[in-house]
């Protein structure tokens, strides 16, 4: 009986998976016709989560018609088992899923507990505390769409850590649900979840050139030294698509004279294409610059003193830019001043007042460029992380059997897939 049960239940999965498929690919078309219109968007937007809504319903429905078993299942499982179906076109094998949901544990493995070196630095007196000043600092953002790669840096940092049990992470997240699969992916990890409301910065938020890189989740970056408790003196920031493959302790101890910013800087990279010529012909807007020489940096990997950054107001002058920016893309508006996403209001703050990093810590833009994502090499030199910068992420192109050569390293730290049961 349960054996008929679970294949009705599978198949039925499998349709709803597909159909969703169908709806999402058709949003996604008509938007692609329409060109980057703000309208357009925003009708796809809301019937896509329409659509994801109600297939996510239905097969909920089904499942708990079905599966007796399901009913007792832990809210974690559900959340995960919701991830597949609102995210078909995210390399993610529906069937696999579906089946899982049947069988369990198709989801994210358990990693081994890590502990630290016998001469790791003890625990302060606050032991548990956040403030506990011998900690290392780690932020990064969980959101559904990247999760597999948030969960893959974390167990990276883990990994290559001398003092593992040392390293608090902070965890910025838009949903409900992340928490819980970072408690059961991570035993004894030290970390806090802190909610991230959406609307601090969609008003703020003009379209670019690619889709993801609008999402709200990516400018909770600029709000750290807000959001953290004020103990925590320095925060290294991390993106959600790269892998740290050396002791983060050692980008902690990075010395930032008095910069609040550290970063690897790209000086031999056009800076000029970074901002549109509306913004380098207007003589007040291009003086941001005067008496600065601007860098490129990738806003993916950063040591960030609050202290300092709380001192200097350095959230509001990203803000007061991001708003400059929204000004000129309105109709009627005088136009953009760049058309990237939150890296363009970084660079108009800390552009040539960053404290310069090896380039080692940021081997970046292994996805590709914002448009094809296609397959590049390492930059000369020693690694220390591998970041996935663009359009082409590791478990996208793994999944569909179509992986550039540096993907394989990615592939160890991945900890989705069948648990062991
Ligand atoms: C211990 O934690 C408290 C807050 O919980 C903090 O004010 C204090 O500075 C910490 N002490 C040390 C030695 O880290
Ligand atoms: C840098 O980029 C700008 C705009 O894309 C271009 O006009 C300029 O020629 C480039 N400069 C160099 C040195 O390549
Ligand atoms: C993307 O690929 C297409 C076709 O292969 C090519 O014509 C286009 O120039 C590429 N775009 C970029 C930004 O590299």
């Amino acid at each position: 009986m349960a054996g008929i049960k679970g294949a009705v239940a599978f198949l039925l999965l499998s349709a709803l998976a597909h159909l969703v498929d169908i709806f999402d690919f058709k949003t996604r078309s008509r938007r692609r016709r329409k060109g980057w219109g703000g309208g357009s968007r925003r009708s796809g937007g809301i019937l896509r989560w329409v659509v994801r809504l109600s297939g996510l319903c239905s097969a909920a429905m089904v499942m708990v018609l079905l599966s007796p078993s399901f009913q007792s299942s832990p809210p974690a499982e559900a959340i995960r088992s919701s991830h597949y179906l609102r995210f078909p076109g995210g390399g993610y094998n529906h069937q696999l899923a579906a089946a899982s949901s049947e069988t369990k544990g198709f989801a994210f493995r358990q990693a081994p507990r890590f502990y630290n070196a016998a001469d790791c630095e003890p625990p302060s007196a606050n032991g548990s505390s956040v403030c506990d000043s011998s900690l290392v600092h780690v932020a990064i953002t969980l959101d559904e769409e990247y999760l597999r790669g948030s969960i893959a840096a974390v167990h990276s940092v883990l990994m290559h850590a001398q003092c593992p049990e040392s390293v608090f992470f902070h965890f910025l997240v838009s949903e409900l649900g992340m928490e819980s699969v970072v408690r059961s992916a991570f035993p004894g990890l030290r970390f806090k979840a802190y909610y991230f409301d959406p609307d601090r910065v969609r008003w703020m938020i003009s379209t670019s050139v690619r889709q993801a890189l609008d999402q709200p989740l990516n400018y909770a970056r600029n709000y750290l030294a807000e959001i953290l408790e004020l103990c925590v003196s320095r925060v290294i920031y991390l993106d959600s698509d790269l892998v740290v493959m050396d002791d983060i302790a050692k980008l902690w101890r990075k010395g930032l004279g008095s910069k609040a910013v550290g970063a690897p800087e790209y000086c031999h990279a056009n800076f000029t294409k970074y901002f549109t010529d509306r913004f380098w012909s207007n003589r007040r807007l291009a003086a941001t610059f005067a008496g600065r020489r601007p860098c490129y940096f990738n806003t993916g990997v950063m040591v960030l003193d609050l202290v300092r950054w709380r001192r200097a107001g350095y959230t509001r002058r990203i803000e007061r830019w991001m708003e400059v920016q929204k000004r000129g893309a309105a109709p009627g508006g005088a136009g953009r001043i760049y058309e990237l996403g939150s890296l363009p209001p970084f660079l108009l703050v800390f552009a040539g007042q960053v404290a310069p990093i090896e380039h080692r810590w940021n081997q970046h833009g292994l996805g590709g460029d914002n448009v094809n994502g296609s397959c590049r090499d390492l930059h000369p030199g020693p690694v220390s992380l591998l970041h996935w910068s663009g359009k082409g992420k590791p478990w996208v192109r793994l999944d569909s059997n179509q992986p550039c050569p540096l993907d394989h390293i990615w592939a160890p730290y991945d900890l989705y897939g069948f648990a062991a049961k």
